[in-house]
C-alpha cells in the first residue's frame, strides 16, 4: 500500500514573537524548494499572537507552508478568559490544530475528555486535529506504554465519525524524548506508531487506519529524520526545538 503524504510540523511552543516569526518564516520559505511540497506537507504552529502576521505573509508571498495552531478551546465563544476559540483560528486560515500535547496535559492539566472535546470542535470547524499521545519514562519502564497510548487515542477519538478519523493526524510523542535529545529508536517509534494505527482500526475501521497520518515526535533532528521516515507506519514528524531554526527545519523537511 502506498504511504500517505507525509506531514512535517514545526511546533514553536512559546518561542518567537510575531516579528521573529515573520523573519523565521521568510527564511524557511526561502530554504524550501517548491519541489519539496510535491512530496511532503509542511506546517508551522506559532504562538497565537503570531498567527495574524503569518497568515498575511503566507497569503501575500503565496507560500505553500500550512498555518497551524498549538491549542484551542472547544467552545465557539463564551466566558473563558484567556482561551481561544476554534472559530477564530478558522478565520485566520489555520488548517491544523494540535490537541493534547503532553505539555498541555502535564502543565495545564488537560484530561483525555478535554482533549476529545477539542478534537471534535476542531473537526466541526473543518480544521484537522493533530491528536498527541505518548508515555512517560516510568510508564515505558513499567511496560505500560502500549496501554497508555491505546487509551489516549481511543479517548481522543470518542464520537469522531469514521470518515473524519481517516483525515486526522495523530502524533506519537514519548514524553521522555521531548526536548531531551533522546529519541526513540526508529524501530521502537515504528512499533508504537503501529499501535496507534491498530487502535485507530479498532475505533474507526480499516479505511480510517489506512488514511490516518501518524507522526513521530520527540527530539527529531536532521540526523534522525530519514531513518524514522523509512518506517512503514510513520507518516511525518512533530518537531519542537529543531523547528525554531529555519535551516535546521528545512533540512528535516527535505530529508
Ligand atoms: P522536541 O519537541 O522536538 O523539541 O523534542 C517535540 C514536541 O514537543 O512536539
Amino acid at each position: 500500500m502506498a504511504k500517505r503524504t507525509p506531514l512535517i510540523s514545526g511546533n514553536w511552543k512559546m518561542h518567537h514573537d510575531h516579528l521573529e516569526a515573520i523573519r523565521v518564516m521568510q527564511k524557511l520559505n526561502f530554504r524550501l524548494p517548491l519541489d519539496a511540497y510535491k512530496t511532503v506537507d509542511v506546517s508551522v504552529h506559532p504562538p497565537f499572537t503570531d498567527l495574524r502576521a503569518l497568515q498575511t505573509l503566507i497569503d501575500v508571498d503565496e507560500m505553500s507552508i500550512i498555518l497551524g495552531a498549538q491549542h484551542c478551546h472547544w467552545e465557539d465563544k463564551g466566558a473563558f478568559t484567556g482561551e481561544v476559540s476554534p472559530a477564530f483560528l478558522k478565520k485566520l486560515n489555520v488548517s491544523l490544530v494540535i490537541a493534547g500535547h503532553s505539555e498541555r496535559r502535564e502543565l495545564f492539566h488537560e484530561t483525555d475528555e478535554m482533549v476529545n472535546k477539542k478534537v471534535l470542535a476542531i473537526l466541526k470547524h473543518e480544521m484537522t486535529p493533530i491528536l498527541c499521545c505518548g508515555e512517560t519514562l516510568d510508564e515505558r519502564e513499567a511496560n505500560e506504554a502500549d496501554a497508555k497510548v491505546q487509551a489516549q487515542v481511543t479517548a481522543g477519538l470518542n464520537g469522531v465519525a469514521p470518515g473524519d478519523v481517516a483525515r486526522l493526524v495523530i502524533a506519537y510523542e514519548p514524553i521522555w524524548a521531548i526536548g531531551t535529545g533522546r529519541t526513540a529508536t526508529a524501530a521502537d517509534a515504528q512499533a508504537m506508531c503501529k499501535i496507534v494505527r491498530d487502535t485507530v482500526k479498532n475505533v474507526g475501521g480499516s479505511d480510517a487506519a489506512a488514511g490516518v497520518r501518524v507522526q513521530y515526535g520527540g527530539s527529531v533532528k536532521p540526523a534522525n529524520i530519514k531513518e524514522l521516515m523509512e518506517m512503514p507506519d510513520i507518516d511525518g514528524a512533530l518537531v519542537g526545538g529543531a523547528s525554531l531554526d529555519p535551516d535546521e527545519f528545512a533540512a528535516i523537511v527535505t530529508y
